[in-house]
């Protein structure tokens, strides 16, 4: 603790006795500022030495009051001298201390730097969803890559080459592959599918799992279709899995999804990789099935009071001749598998017309998530 300066009362006003005082004082105000530290501290330090009431500087007023008059202009002379001197110090320490502790020169009544908290997208909220009814049936999410090659995303799917099939998926290809063999040839994947050969690679029967992502195809941007979308894909491999299985865990997850009031309806379809295959349907949960709101047609089931939703099957023997070695013997085992557009039941549950809103970044849109 420095001992604190008090100023003294004048009587001798000889020069050698002002010089005197008037260094007395200078090396107050520099040992006490040597021992102001923090900002409080420098407050405290400049209020004593420049507060206009009683502040030091002030009482020095009284050197020249109590002045003889023949030297009051000598003593003022050299009061003023001082108050800028010790201006000066004092100051400095105020810049000093400033830089040093900026942070206790923070005014906490500014309003702070707003950081504005994102909101999931829509599809990853959906998708998440989705992911969720399916992980309390004990599927466990895998993931595969979206720059896929020809094998994974065609042959072990049982599209052989030059097979029609292949042409109802408007691949979009990688440039400058024509020097690889055919299955070797990279594309963008058209389907989650190939991550159930991926999957059956690496770990044997019994599975279930879900795989979800990016796809892309080879259609022009309108309001239903984009180049770019989402699916999720599910497999079942056990010993005796059924048709009634597939019904039953897709039923589940529809109610689960999108109401207990949902019904389901599954209608022959074809795709390479599962036989029988099927499409599904779920009962129009915005027309309640009616195919009519009110006096309107409903749009999103287009009048039909269905909606088509996925499609699915049972894996075809042909896929498990790829994985054979890996313990899926078709003669032992059977298996369901499910792929559906995770985009389009997007817009259903939010009520949406136009798919390009999902894409286009437009926070005007994107905040409603939040
Ligand atoms: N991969 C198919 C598609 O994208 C969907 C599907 C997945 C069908 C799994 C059956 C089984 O059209």
């Amino acid at each position: 603790m420095v001992a604190l300066y008090k100023v003294p009362k004048l009587s001798d006003f000889s020069p050698q006795a002002l010089d005197r005082h008037v260094a007395e004082l200078l090396a107050a105000v520099e040992a006490e500022a040597a021992a102001v530290k923090t900002s409080d501290t420098r407050k405290a330090f400049r209020d004593r030495w420049l507060a206009r009431k009683g502040g030091i500087l002030t009482q020095v007023n009284e050197w020249l009051r109590s002045a003889p008059k023949d030297i009051k202009p000598e003593v003022g002379r050299r009061v003023n001298q001082l108050k800028l001197e010790v201006e000066k110090r004092v100051e400095f320490k105020a810049q000093q201390v400033g830089k040093a502790a900026p942070e206790s020169s923070i005014d906490i009544s500014l309003p702070g730097i707003r950081r504005p908290i994102g909101a999931e997208h829509p599809i990853t909220r959906t998708m998440e969803e989705i992911v969720q009814v399916f992980a309390r049936l004990g599927y466990s999410l895998v993931e595969g890559p979206i720059v896929e090659s020809d094998y994974y995303n065609f042959e072990a799917l049982n599209f052989p080459l030059d097979h029609p099939a292949r042409d109802t998926q408007d691949t979009l290809f990688l440039a400058n592959q024509e020097g690889k063999p055919a299955r070797e040839r990279l594309l963008l994947r058209t389907h989650t599918s190939p991550v159930q050969i991926r999957t059956m690679e690496k770990v044997g029967p019994p599975l279930r799992i879900l795989a979800a992502g990016k796809v892309h195809r080879n259609d022009p941007p309108d309001a239903s279709h984009s180049p770019m979308f989402h699916q999720i894909e599910g497999l079942a491999v056990d010993s005796d899995i059924t048709f009634g299985d597939l019904k039953g865990t897709l039923d589940h997850a529809m109610k689960a999804l999108f109401g207990s009031q949902v019904k389901t309806s599954f209608r022959p379809s074809f795709f390479p990789f599962t036989e029988p295959s099927a499409e599904m349907f779920v009962s129009c949960f915005i027309c309640g099935g009616t195919g009519r709101r009110g006096e309107e047609p409903c749009r999103p089931c287009k009048r039909t009071g269905w909606i088509e939703i996925l499609g699915c099957g049972m894996v075809d023997p042909n896929v498990f001749e790829f994985v054979k070695q890996r313990g899926y013997d078709p003669e032992k085992i059977s298996a369901f598998a499910f792929g559906m557009g995770v985009d389009r039941i997007a817009m259903l549950k939010f009520g949406l017309d136009d798919l390009q809103l999902f894409f286009q970044g437009d926070l005007r849109f994107l905040e409603q998530f939040k």
